[in-house]
């Protein structure tokens, strides 16, 4: 039987919040910690432990998970003043599952090694549905030794998790991800937008879509979302902006992810706290 790791869980969004649930129901004890504190109150009464700071949450747990919205936010956790780094614990591992750039990666790797911690990037594939049932994608950039450690509890949260080079490598890898998701929202609302003005029904479009080989699990949640009229942020437009600006500033131009990167930094200040595929609202005014 799998002996029980406690774990720590900073950052409870979207995302967050079901991940460390599902650590809780396969019996690790989980300390959480979120900036606003109501956000934490849900887990607590699922049998978390809430930790004030987040150098109490590292003094608790073997293992912290970090899942929040980016690299300022990953900075202000490991140097504020109550941050992870203020703690004199040693020996922990602090898994980083959030979207975020390489070099912060690095950087916290180095300072994580200053404090006799290890590190991991481990961004994931997959949005809230994927986070609950535990099917998320998982990659990861760092040490094989400390990934070893983290694939039992990466085995709670994803169908894979795979290794894909040193620090930073699973970063790099989420932003081809995301680039390539960019394409595939912004691909989705053109054509749907197109099949509009020629006097065509979403739904008989979205129906083709999905009987098709264009067919994904992506292509059927937002076409369901389109139908619904349902622009409630499961991944927020702002956070995808975030993500196309962190691919070009390690030097992503091509062609469709320059026009890609272009329409959602247009997008942004209007529809950001939107689903992406607010992005059709965005293409419908332009
Ligand atoms: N949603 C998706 O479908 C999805 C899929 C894959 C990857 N991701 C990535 O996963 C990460 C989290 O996404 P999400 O959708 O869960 O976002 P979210 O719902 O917006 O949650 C963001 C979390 O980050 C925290 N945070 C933000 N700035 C902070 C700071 N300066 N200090 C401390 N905490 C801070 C927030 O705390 P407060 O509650 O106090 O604001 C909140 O807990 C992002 O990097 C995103 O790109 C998201």
């Amino acid at each position: 039987m799998e002996s029980s790791i406690t774990t720590g869980w900073i950052g409870l969004g979207n995302m967050g919040t079901p991940m460390a649930r599902r650590l809780l129901a396969a019996g690790h004890p989980v300390a959480a910690y979120n900036r606003s504190p109501a956000k934490a109150e849900a887990l607590r009464a699922e049998g978390a432990t809430v930790a004030p700071t987040p150098a109490a949450v590292l003094d608790a747990a073997q293992v912290i998970f970090l899942m929040v919205s980016d690299d300022q936010a990953i900075r202000e956790l490991f140097t504020g003043e109550q941050g992870l780094l203020q703690s004199p614990a040693t020996g922990k591992l602090i898994i980083n599952m959030s979207t975020v750039s390489p070099g912060i990666s690095q950087e916290m790797t180095e300072l994580s090694r200053a404090h006799s911690h290890n590190y991991l990037d481990a961004p994931v594939s997959g949005s809230v549905k994927q986070a609950e049932s535990g099917q998320l994608a998982i990659m990861v950039g760092g040490e094989e030794d400390a990934f070893k450690q983290a694939k039992p509890l990466f085995a709670h949260l994803g169908k894979l998790a795979l290794r894909v080079g040193p620090t930073g490598a699973g970063n790099t890898a989420k932003l081809a991800m995301n680039t390539l998701l960019g394409f595939e929202a912004q691909g989705l609302a053109e054509a749907v937008r197109f099949a509009q003005q020629h006097g065509l029904a979403m739904e008989d479009l979205l129906t083709l879509i999905k009987n098709s080989a264009l067919a994904s699990t992506f292509m059927t949640m937002k076409g369901e979302s389109l139908l619904g009229e349902n622009y409630q942020a499961a991944f927020a437009l702002k956070l995808l902006a975030k993500d196309l600006r962190l691919a070009k500033a390690e030097g992503l131009d091509s062609p469709l992810a320059n026009v890609v990167h272009q329409t959602f930094q247009e997008a942004e200040s209007t529809h950001g706290d939107e689903d992406v595929i607010a992005i059709l609202k965005h293409l419908k005014r332009s």
